[in-house]
C-alpha cells in the first residue's frame, strides 16, 4: 500500500494505491498533517459493502471509476471497439509526483486502453484540478461514450446540493437539492449552457454563504457536459464531471487520444463565500491569461447595444461615445449592427466587413472618433455563425454544420458554421484579423446566439466538441496575433460562462437580462465560482427593456459597481442631474476597483429580504459591501454583522456619495462622515440600518483608521 496526496494552503488529496492498481480517493478536505503513518492509514480504506458482495476486495471511489473494477455504480469511463472491450480495468497504474502535480499513468493490457490522470494542487492556493487522456492502444477503432475529468469523493455528511438551472435572462438560477440517496445528474446538449451551468456545490445540511461544510465542482468547458452526483453505498457522495458525448461524437483510431477539458474543484469549511473565494483566487493565480500578462484595471464600459439595437448613425454614436467620456466611462463597444446587410438579425452574419450605407467610408471616421475622445474601441462580432441571408453563405451554402437529408434548423435567423474545416475556419480568421490590422480595435465581444442542433460535419458525425475546440483555437490564434486584444465571451449573455473559455478571453457578458434586481441572483450565481472582474455588469435604462421595472439610477448604478462596471443605454438621454450622479457612481467604481477586483470574496446569508455582499482586502485594512434589498419581509433587518474583518482593528464606516437610500439627518452626518468602530464590534454586534425599502441599495465602505 502507498499514499500518494497533493497538499495545498488549506486542502489535503489524499490517495491510497493498492499494488499497481488505481488509487482510491480516501479524503478530500482539510489540511492533513505532514506526516502520516501508513498503517494507520490503511485503516481508513471503506470496507463496508463486503456482505454479499464480491468475495474480491474492490473499491468504489476511485480516481477513475470503471466497470472491470467491479465497481457498480456510474462509470467515470465508458468505451467499448464495436461492442467489445467495454470492460476497463486499470492495473498497471504508475504514480509521478511534481511540485503540486500528480500524474498517474495507467494501462488496461487487456482492453489495449492507456490512460493518464493529472492532478494539480498549488501549495499556496487550494483549487484543485484534474482532467485525463486515454489513448486507443488496440488494433480497432475505440468508441467513447464518456470519459471523466474529474471524480470527486465527498464526505457522507454532504447531503445537500445547490445546483444551477435557469433559462436564457435569467441565468445562474441556483436550488437546493436534498440528496439522500440515488443520484443526481445534469445533462447539456445544447452547446451552451444558460440554463445548466457546469458547477454543482454539495455541503452539509443548511450550509450557507458564511458557514457549513461545502465542496464546488466546475467544468472548465462551454460545451456539452455531464454531471453526477452519486450516494455510495457507504454514504460518501461521487462527484463525476466531463463532456457529454454524442453517439459516434468520438471515436478514437489505433493510438489516438482523447483529451478532457479540465474539472476544478475546491472545498471550504467556511460556507459559501469560503468557496467563492478559493476559486476565484485560484482563477486569477492559475487559469486567466491576461494581454501582457497581467490584468490592467477594467476599463468602464459603454455597450451600444440597449441604446441602439441595429440602428447605427455615425452623429448619434459619436455623440454617445462624447457623453460617455464626459461621466468618465474608458471603452466604447459598437455592438451588432456595423456589417454589411445587418438591418435586424436576418442578414449580415459571416461577412465581417462594415455595411456600406452605414459606414460608406467604414468603420475608421466612428474610431476616430471615439478614439479621439480618449476611450478603447471594441466591435461586437459573432464568427462562428452565418446568416443565411449572406454573401458567405450564397457563395458557400455548404459551409455549416448540418446532416444531410435533415431540415436546416435556424434559430435567430441563423446557421453554425463548421469551424471544424480549416478553410472555414481560416476564411473567418482571416476576415477579423484584416479588421484588427486595419483599426486600433481594443477588445472584441464574441457573441454566439443560437443552440446547438443535430449539428453535424460534412461526414454526418457530430460535431459539437470539435466545432468548440476549433472556437477555442480560432480565439487563441487571434490573441496570439494581436496580443493586446481583450475578448469577452457572450453567447446572448450567460451562455459561455466557463473557464474553459475563459483561458482565452476576459469578460463575460453575464446575462441579456439587465434589470438590477433580477442581476442581483444572477449575480450571485455567478460569483460562486468566477471573481468580479469577470463579470460584466451594466447601468442600464428605466424602465428596463426585459422586464419593464423601473429603478433608480442609484440602484441600478450600485448593483453594476461590483462587477466590471459599464453602462447600457444612451448617454446622451441621462438629464444632466443623472449625468453627474452616474459619474459619481462611475468615479467611485473607478476608486474602489483595485480592491473589488483583487479582494475576497465576503457575504451573508440572506436575511429580511436584505442581501450583503462585497470584497475585503487581502490584508483586511479596506472592504467595499453591497447591501441590497431585494424585497419587503415582515420583519426588520437584524443589525448588520459585517463579515470578514479584522477583529483587531478599528475602521471607518462611510457610505460614500451618491447615496440611495433615504437616511435620517444624524444617518447622514455618520454614514457620510464616517463612523469608527473596532472590527470585533462590527463583526458581532454589528450595526443598525436605516429601513430600506424595496429595490434599493446601499454601499457601504470600511478602511483601517490606524
Ligand atoms: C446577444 C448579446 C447582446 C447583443 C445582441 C446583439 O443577445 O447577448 O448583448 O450583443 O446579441 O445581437
Amino acid at each position: 500500500m502507498r499514499s500518494h496526496r497533493l497538499d495545498g494552503r488549506a486542502t489535503t488529496l489524499l490517495l491510497l494505491q493498492r499494488g499497481d492498481e488505481l488509487p482510491e480517493i480516501v479524503h478530500w478536505g482539510a489540511r492533513l498533517p505532514d506526516r502520516l503513518e501508513l498503517d494507520g492509514l490503511a485503516a481508513l480504506r471503506d470496507r463496508a459493502t463486503r456482505h454479499n458482495g464480491l468475495d474480491e476486495d474492490h473499491v468504489e471511489a476511485v480516481l477513475m471509476p470503471t466497470l472491470g473494477t467491479g465497481a457498480l455504480r456510474a462509470p467515470a469511463l465508458v468505451a467499448s471497439r464495436g461492442g467489445t472491450d467495454w470492460t476497463a480495468d486499470f492495473t498497471e497504474v504508475a504514480v509521478r509526483a511534481g511540485a503540486g502535480t500528480l500524474r498517474l499513468v495507467a494501462r488496461d493490457p487487456v482492453a489495449a486502453l492507456a490512460l493518464e490522470i493529472h492532478l494539480a494542487l498549488p501549495a499556496d492556493g487550494d483549487l484543485l484540478s484534474m482532467r485525463s487522456v486515454l489513448r486507443n492502444e488496440g488494433v480497432a477503432p475505440l468508441q467513447v461514450e464518456r470519459l471523466a475529468a474529474g471524480v470527486f469523493l465527498l464526505p457522507a455528511e454532504a447531503d445537500e446540493l445547490l445546483v444551477f438551472d435557469g433559462h436564457w435572462g435569467h441565468e445562474f438560477a441556483e436550488r437546493r437539492i436534498p440528496l439522500a440517496s440515488g443520484t443526481w445528474a445534469s445533462e447539456n446538449r445544447r452547446g451552451r449552457s444558460h440554463d445548466r451551468f457546469p458547477a454543482i456545490i454539495a455541503g452539509t445540511t443548511g450550509f450557507e454563504e458564511d458557514r457549513g461544510l461545502v465542496h464546488g465542482v466546475h467544468l472548465g468547458w462551454s460545451g456539452n457536459h455531464r454531471t453526477t452526483a452519486e450516494r455510495l453505498e457507504d454514504g460518501r457522495l461521487l462527484v463525476v464531471t466531463g463532456e457529454w458525448l454524442h453517439p459516434g461524437e468520438v471515436e478514437l483510431a489505433p493510438g489516438e487520444t482523447l483529451e478532457t477539458p479540465v474539472a476544478y474543484a475546491a472545498t471550504s469549511l467556511e460556507g459559501l463565500s469560503g468557496l467563492s473565494r478559493r476559486f476565484h483566487e485560484g482563477v486569477r493565480r492559475g487559469v486567466l491569461r491576461w494581454p501582457g500578462g497581467a490584468m490592467r484595471p477594467r476599463p468602464v464600459t459603454l455597450n451600444t447595444w440597449e441604446g441602439n439595437y441595429f440602428t447605427h448613425e455615425h452623429d448619434r454614436l459619436v455623440a454617445q461615445a462624447a457623453a460617455a467620456a464626459q461621466v468618465g466611462i474608458e471603452r466604447f463597444v459598437l455592438d451588432d449592427g456595423w456589417m454589411t446587410g445587418r438591418r435586424d438579425a436576418h442578414a449580415g452574419l459571416g461577412d465581417w466587413r462594415p455595411d456600406p450605407v452605414k459606414y460608406p467610408d467604414g468603420l475608421g471616421p466612428l474610431i476616430d472618433a471615439v478614439t479621439g475622445l480618449g476611450l478603447e474601441f471594441g466591435l461586437w462580432v459573432e464568427p462562428e455563425m452565418v446568416n443565411p441571408d449572406s454573401d458567405l453563405y450564397r457563395a458557400h451554402p455548404d459551409a455549416v454544420l448540418h446532416v444531410a437529408g435533415r431540415p436546416l434548423r435556424t434559430s435567430r435567423h441563423q446557421l453554425i458554421l463548421d469551424l471544424t474545416r480549416p478553410e472555414i475556419a481560416e476564411a473567418i480568421f482571416a476576415q477579423l484579423d484584416t479588421l484588427l490590422r486595419a483599426h486600433p480595435i481594443a477588445y472584441l465581444k464574441w457573441d454566439m446566439n443560437r443552440d446547438f442542433v443535430a449539428a453535424g460535419d460534412q461526414g454526418g458525425r457530430p460535431a459539437y466538441r470539435r466545432h468548440l475546440l476549433a472556437a477555442y483555437a480560432l480565439l487563441a490564434r487571434l490573441g496570439e496575433a494581436h496580443p493586446a486584444l481583450e475578448i469577452e465571451t457572450c453567447a446572448s449573455g450567460g451562455g459561455r460562462p466557463d473557464l474553459g473559455i475563459l483561458r482565452h478571453t476576459h469578460r463575460v457578458w453575464t446575462s441579456d437580462c439587465t434589470d438590477a434586481l433580477e442581476r442581483l441572483s444572477i449575480q450571485r450565481g455567478f460569483s460562486r465560482f468566477l471573481p468580479p472582474e469577470l463579470m460584466g455588469a451594466h447601468v442600464a435604462a428605466s424602465p428596463n427593456h426585459q422586464t419593464g421595472r423601473r429603478h433608480t439610477l442609484g440602484f441600478r448604478a450600485a448593483v453594476a459597481l461590483f462587477g466590471h462596471m459599464g453602462v447600457e443605454l444612451d448617454p446622451t438621454t441621462l438629464s444632466p442631474d443623472e449625468q453627474s450622479v452616474l459619474a459619481g457612481w462611475i468615479a467611485l467604481h473607478k476608486r474602489l476597483r483595485p480592491l473589488l477586483h483583487a479582494g475576497n470574496h465576503a457575504a451573508l446569508p440572506m436575511q429580511a429580504g436584505r442581501s450583503v455582499r462585497g470584497v475585503v482586502a487581502a490584508d483586511r485594512r479596506h472592504a467595499a459591501f453591497l447591501v441590497a434589498q431585494e424585497r419587503t419581509d415582515a420583519h426588520r433587518a437584524p443589525p448588520l454583522v459585517i463579515p470578514g474583518l479584522d477583529p483587531a482593528v478599528a475602521y471607518r464606516l462611510r457610505a460614500p456619495q451618491p447615496l440611495d437610500v433615504k437616511l435620517s439627518p444624524s444617518q447622514r452626518r455618520l454614514f457620510g462622515e464616517g463612523l469608527v468602530l473596532p472590527g470585533a464590534l462590527l463583526g458581532a454586534a454589528g450595526i443598525a440600518l436605516p429601513e430600506m425599502q424595496p429595490e434599493t441599495a446601499l454601499v457601504l465602505e470600511l478602511a483601517a483608521v490606524d
